[in-house]
């Protein structure tokens, strides 16, 4: 895949990283920033033979099948535009909008123009994620009851991320975009997301988006997505999730706790991982972050779909479907109240059944729980079928 990037900052060089590390095929053909001197660096750093500061230049190129849109949020719509009437793939980092509106105009751009969106939601790629969902999709943790996703930092890199009109909000979508969609995808991406609950407030730093938000987004089924985030976390990025199914459970943990840990004096290198607020002491450093945080995987399904003809597992209608969901998020947090998703375009599963599961004792009892206690006795507690008393056993 011949690839043009759009952006030269912290995300697009991690993408570069993925892209050129490990000897794939693919080929960065040209970079775009604001400025050459930016573009120019860029392209040293990773061998890239163009560079320029002009997004219609960049997109054009006549060699780029694919853009990789690596620019703030406010820019995501107009450059998706630009490279879809360029006639080329267009793939976004997230948050795919600054809300379900901009997601929406970008998701239609892309199918008239008939190219592939794929939504760099990278998270959902990692070993880890891949792994507990294909356990999930195997049976392995039964039905899912509820998904927690949680990733908090000290705050984030450029000025643009805390100016509420460029980012479309704070912490909600800038973390919790990859928090819903982790546990949409832990869920199921067909069930449709219903409503949201979710108290936010700027408790620490001077700005007018949220700073700390936590919040319940409630599935067609009955599963609750929980997210989790905070601009103002301390002790570098703690990113994790839960998973509580009706077999089974999964934890999982990115940052912090990876089972890499090292106590160093400082005399080494500055950076140890993304926002670790210490390089002395003990640290939790991640072995590769390009491939534990999912960039290989993600692009490896980005170019195979695109070559494949097919949509990537991530892609513009999921960054829309988050879209929604964060949108109800921030009306919730204004209104105190349960508030629906708005999804006019939904194209999932029609309409789920909230189905309990009964486990029968016998003919004439449901099991509700069975116990060994201390002393070796197997306990039952039961339910009638008739009466609906409540018995042991
Ligand atoms: N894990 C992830 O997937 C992940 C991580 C970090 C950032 N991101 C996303 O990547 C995007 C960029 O974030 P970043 O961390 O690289 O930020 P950054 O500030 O490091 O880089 C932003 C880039 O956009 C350019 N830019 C900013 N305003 C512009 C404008 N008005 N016109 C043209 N170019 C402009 C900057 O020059 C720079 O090249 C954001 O959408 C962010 O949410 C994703």
């Amino acid at each position: 895949m011949k690839l043009a990037i759009l952006g030269s900052g912290f995300i697009a060089r991690f993408y570069a990283d993925a892209l050129v590390g490990h000897r794939r095929k693919d080929e960065i053909v040209t970079v775009y920033s604001r400025t050459l001197a930016n573009a120019k660096k860029f392209a040293d750093d990773y061998k890239v033979p163009n560079y320029t500061d002009s997004i219609e230049e960049c997109v054009s190129h006549k060699d780029v099948d694919a853009v990789i849109i690596a620019l703030s949020n406010d820019m995501h719509l107009v450059s998706t535009i630009a490279s879809a009437n360029a006639g080329k793939h267009v793939l976004c980092t997230k948050p795919l909008g600054r809300n379900a509106q901009e997601a929406y105009e970008m998701l239609k751009a892309v199918e008239k123009a008939n190219v592939t969106g794929g939504y760099l939601e990278d998270l959902v790629y990692s070993p880890k994620a891949l792994k507990s969902l294909k356990m999930i999709q195997e049976g392995a943790v039964g039905e899912i009851v509820w998904a927690k996703s949680r990733e908090t930092h000290p705050g984030p890199h450029s000025d643009w991320f805390w100016d509420k009109e460029k980012s479309g909000g704070g912490a909600i979508i800038d973390l919790g975009c990859h928090c819903v969609e982790i546990c949409r995808n832990y869920i199921g991406k067909n069930i449709k997301p219903v409503e949201v609950m979710c108290w936010a407030d700027t408790r620490v730093h001077p700005i007018d988006a949220e700073d700390n938000a936590v919040g319940w987004v409630k599935y067609e089924n009955g599963a609750i997505g929980q997210f989790e985030v905070s601009w103002s976390f301390r002790g570098g990025m703690d990113l994790r999730e839960e998973v509580m199914g009706t077999e089974g459970t999964i934890w999982t943990n990115n940052f912090l706790r990876t089972g890499f840990e090292m106590f160093t004096s400082g005399k080494g290198g500055d950076y140890i991982a993304e926002k670790a607020e210490s390089n002395s002491g003990w640290l939790f450093p991640v072995g590769d972050e390009v491939n534990d945080l999912g960039y290989n995987h993600m692009f490896t399904d980005m170019f195979d779909s695109i070559d494949n003809n097919k949509q990537p597992m991530e892609n513009f209608y999921d960054g829309y479907v988050v879209n929604a969901i964060l949108d109800a998020a921030f009306a919730s947090a204004k209104s105190k109240k349960w508030e629906p998703v708005q999804i006019d375009d939904w194209r999932g599963v029609a309409q789920v059944k909230k189905e309990k599961q009964m486990t029968s004792y016998d003919d004439d009892y449901y099991l509700i729980k069975e116990e060994v206690l201390p002393n070796g006795e197997k306990k039952f507690i039961i339910k009638n079928k008739k009466t609906g008393s409540i018995e042991k056993r």
